[in-house]
């Protein structure tokens, strides 16, 4: 009984590192040279607010840069087909971490 709970909860604590891993990539790479750290970017939403914005293949995300002059340097990116595919592991990574989810990222 005992190792199966432990078992249980190893698999659960996999598959949120798995599910979550891809989109904090993505935002190492893509997002982090011009905004703070990922655990920050997370936390200054609630989870609601992030499903929002990221729906739509993040549309709301990308219209908010393409439509701001100061955002001008992540225009290719957001314009191009990757960041549709990218968007799903980013909202998985956002959404995880989000203020009232409870979760911390293990690192930054
Ligand atoms: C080239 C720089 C640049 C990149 C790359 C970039 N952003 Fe932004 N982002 C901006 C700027 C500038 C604004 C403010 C736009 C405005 O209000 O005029 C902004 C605004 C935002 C906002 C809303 C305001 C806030 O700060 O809470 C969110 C959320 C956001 N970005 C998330 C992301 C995510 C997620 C990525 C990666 C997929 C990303 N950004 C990539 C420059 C960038």
């Amino acid at each position: 009984m005992i190792k199966l709970s432990a078992l249980i909860v190893l698999l659960l604590v996999s598959t949120l590192h798995a599910r979550t891993d891809k989109g904090q990539k993505i935002y190492m790479n893509t997002c982090k040279e011009c905004h703070k750290s990922g655990q920050a970017m997370c936390k200054s939403r609630n989870m609601r607010v992030w499903k929002k914005v990221m729906s739509d293949n993040g549309q709301q995300l990308a219209t908010l840069h393409t439509s701001s002059k100061k955002a001008q340097g992540s225009w290719e990116y957001f314009k191009n087909p990757k960041f549709s595919k990218d968007s799903k592991h980013l909202r998985d990574f956002l959404t995880t971490y989000a203020k009232d989810s409870g979760n911390i990222p293990a690192c930054d």
